[in-house]
């Protein structure tokens, strides 16, 4: 277990349980635009999170997914067609962020990916690139909590995250001392790589369901100061506490669940306030939500 830093014992460590906004207010705009990550601002988010992805002239840019058919109008973009190709993890072609420029990836438009959500704001913002956002943050007074999307996959394009990733932060402000942020990955590797590069907290994403964790909680231990659990580790199928949570604080880890959805509730919970409650009960240190108003208010009412 590593030793807490200030600024992460500030932002939800044995304290108030952070809400992490996940994509932004993305369950009200399209996700990944500075439009919903102020949303997010204005709906009380103690972070706002970035999944970054890199571009072809190496600028990092908020897209969940390295493919852009689902969040762009990428594919309405006649000037674009050449750049559809097929490659390695999705069966189907796509438009790829690390194939344009970031010039070109500003004459896009962000769409909301989530079906059902409102698509009034489709075809009008841009797509961020990660200074953008951490001058929102910063200028606000609020974390962020970047995740490095395919961190192994980019390096093979020649595109490591560590050195512009950590500059960023630092120039802006987030760091130790300084505004909190959390720097988040699914590649045990990638975050190990960080760990003596680093004093800024390093959280482990784990998904799978308990007893077939992607990697453990021993693991995470190692170089992590926390994990982002899949909401399935922390309470199984019939409602019931796995103990994921208090072993994860036995180790020193903090615990930060995704991902909470006022659209698309837990299996067993008769609503989404029913649900966050009860994860809250568990003790964790914050959790993820597309929708940051609803974690607000259900936390404040505890
Ligand atoms: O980073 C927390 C959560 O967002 C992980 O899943 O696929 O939504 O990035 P994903
Ligand atoms: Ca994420």
């Amino acid at each position: 277990m590593l030793t807490l830093l200030p600024a992460v014992a500030a932002a939800g460590a044995g304290g108030t349980p952070a809400v992490i906004a996940h994509r932004g207010a993305s369950g009200y705009l399209p996700e990944h635009t500075l439009e919903a990550y102020a949303r997010a601002i204005d709906m009380g988010a103690d972070f706002i999170e970035p999944d970054l992805v890199f571009t072809k002239d190496g600028v990092l840019v908020a897209r969940h997914n390295r493919w852009l058919s689902l969040s762009t109008d990428v594919a309405d973009r006649p000037e674009f067609a050449d750049r559809r190709v097929i490659k390695p993890g999705k069966a189907e072609p796509d438009w790829y962020a690390e194939d344009f420029t970031f010039a070109e990836l500003r004459t896009l438009r962000a769409r909301q990916a989530f079906p059902g959500r409102s698509k009034t704001d489709d075809g009008t913002f841009l797509i961020p690139r990660l200074e953008e956002i951490l001058e929102l943050a910063r200028d606000a007074r609020v974390g962020v909590y970047p995740e490095a999307k395919a961190p192994a996959a980019l390096a093979a394009l020649g595109h490591d995250f560590a050195e512009p990733l950590l500059d960023a932060l630092g120039r802006y402000g987030f760091g130790p001392g300084g505004l909190p942020v959390f720097i988040q990955s699914f590649d045990p590797g990638f975050l190990r790589s960080l760990r003596n590069r680093t004093r800024i907290p390093l959280m482990m994403l784990v998904y799978g369901v308990a007893g077939s964790e992607s990697v453990s909680l021993d693991q995470a231990a190692e170089f992590a100061d926390g994990v982002a659990p899949a909401k399935a580790l922390l309470i199984d199928p019939q409602g019931a506490d796995t103990g994921y949570v208090r072993r994860a604080h036995e180790l020193g880890l903090l615990v930060h669940p995704y991902t909470f959805r006022d659209d698309l509730v837990g299996t067993g919970f008769a609503d989404i306030d029913a649900e966050l409650r009860a994860f809250l009960a568990l003790g964790i240190d914050g959790l993820f939500t597309d929708f940051p108003d609803t974690a607000v208010a259900v936390r404040g009412a505890r």
